[in-house]
């Protein structure tokens, strides 16, 4: 069957992608009123359900899953989703050149609370193999975070911000909300090298490894020890809220494996939430790790799989890696 070649915009990113963004934004606007709306609409607390990963569901999570699951396989440019609230791989009716994972709203114990949240998504290709129209499968979403064409979240804070990438930089759009357009902020995002803040959740600490246990206790040391600097710390229990501030401004935000459960030592999403963060903080020129590998390129394994993760400030990452014997 012959293939028509994608039609580019004049900086070389495809119009389907541009249209499937939009299709995301659209949701996206939608979940970012009902989140404002809350008690006034009733959509604050929990649902009976579960996800697969065993975490209850809220009532905010079901509600922005469903608009972006029906908004993208009604659009036309997506052939299935994944998202952290499906079990499987979803399939459309209508084709389409792309894959998109996403976290329909990350930092769930914030909603309750009238805190940060955010919508994460992941724009990868359908394999060439399955253009032609085979069914698509959860195989065909394990491809490394370096195959997505494009990334981003969607934080709803007191204003509601997107970054997005595209593989050629990463820019801040604000929602303005009089006339619901996302409009164009902030361009060429870069994050500062180096950094005195650091974010994790240090109530876990007895659960980590031995080197993270190090680098927290020498930045904890501040001045009078080895790193001969105080640092501040900041965590947000959202994800977009963090390395939101870490574009921004600069920072090292890390969710480490945890020692006490081996069957599941890992807390953050691979396909949906550190390929696409990664691929964002790696085109604002940060890092981001397991603490033994690159994440963009791993070879993902299954749907739901999780890993540890190290993002953020180029120099201070690389000393976190120091610690863990990573050589460059
Ligand atoms: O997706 C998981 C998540 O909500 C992240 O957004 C956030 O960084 C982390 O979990 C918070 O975890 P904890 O509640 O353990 O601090």
């Amino acid at each position: 069957m012959r293939r028509l070649a994608p039609v580019l915009r004049e900086d070389g990113v495809e119009l389907d992608l541009i249209s499937l963004i939009r299709t995301i934004l659209a949701a996206c606007k939608d979940i970012s009123f009902r989140v404002g709306q809350a008690d006034l609409a009733g959509v604050l607390g929990s649902t009976l359900d579960e996800n697969i990963q065993g975490e209850t569901q809220k009532k905010l999570d079901v509600l922005s899953n469903q608009l972006l699951k029906d908004m993208l396989l009604e659009s036309g440019f997506v052939r299935a989703i994944a998202s952290e609230e499906e079990d499987f791989v979803v399939e459309g009716e209508h084709g389409g050149r792309f894959l998109v994972a996403f976290d329909p709203l990350d930092g769930s114990s914030n909603i309750d609370v009238n805190s940060l949240t955010g919508t994460i998504f992941s724009i990868l290709p359908v394999p060439e193999e399955k253009m032609a129209g085979e069914p698509i499968t959860e195989q065909d979403f394990l491809q490394p975070g370096v195959n997505q064409v494009a990334a981003g979240y969607v934080m709803y804070g007191p204003s509601t911000i997107l970054a997005l990438t595209t593989g050629k930089g990463v820019r801040f759009f604000t929602l303005d909300k009089t006339h619901g357009s996302f409009l164009l902020t902030q361009e060429s995002i870069q994050i500062p090298e180096e950094t005195q803040e650091f974010a994790i959740n240090s109530s876990n600490q007895h659960k980590w490894e031995i080197p993270m246990q190090r680098y927290i206790r020498d930045i904890l040391d501040g001045k009078g020890g080895i790193r001969g600097k105080n640092f501040n710390m900041r965590w947000i229990a959202c994800m977009v809220g963090d390395v939101h501030r870490i574009l921004c401004r600069g920072g090292i935000f890390t969710y480490p494996a945890h020692t006490d459960e081996p069957t599941k030592p890992n807390k953050l999403r691979l396909l949906y939430e550190a390929n696409p963060m990664g691929l964002l903080v790696e085109q604002a020129g940060g890092l981001i790790s397991t603490g033994s590998e690159n994440i963009l390129e791993m070879q993902p394994t299954e749907l739901h799989q999780r890993v540890p993760v190290i993002l953020g400030s180029k120099q201070e990452v690389k000393i976190c890696l120091d610690y863990h014997d990573y050589k460059f």
